[in-house]
């Protein structure tokens, strides 16, 4: 097993985001956001490994909820929108990993889940890297 393979990648998820969607949604229900964290929590350990789950408040891509943030220690950080909780978590999961397992924290772009690669918001660079 490779250094990077060690490596955990951690998976910021926001918790406050709203449902593009509200006509029928209670207020009583939780916020989707929320809905998605407790949704990848709740996937097979497997497809977890190495990535830590963190629930946060606001990502700043309200517009375009459920956001999630990928990232880890001297990698590339993905934000990723437009998440559906009922949809999109294997992709999520899916990405993480790809992310987890590359040095620098960039995944090919042909092994993206697609919905990924349509709805990825920003990328950003690690402090460290060399410019
Ligand atoms: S409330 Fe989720 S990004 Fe702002």
């Amino acid at each position: 097993m490779t250094a990077s393979e060690l490596a955990e990648t951690t998976l910021f998820v926001c918790v406050t985001c709203r449902a593009q969607v509200t006509e029928g949604v209670s207020p009583d229900q939780p916020r989707a956001g929320a809905r998605l964290l407790a949704a990848i929590e709740t996937m097979p350990a497997e497809h977890r490994a190495g990535i830590a789950v963190v629930g946060v408040e606001c990502l700043s891509n309200c517009n375009r909820a459920c956001t999630v943030a990928v990232t880890a220690p001297g990698k590339w950080t993905y934000v990723l929108g437009a998440l559906d909780p009922d949809l999109h978590v294997q992709d999520v999961l899916a990405f993480a990993q790809l992310h987890q397992r590359h040095d620098a924290g960039l995944p090919a772009w042909r092994e993206r889940p697609e919905y990924i690669r349509k709805n990825t918001v920003a990328r950003v660079p690690a402090l460290s890297m060399p410019r």
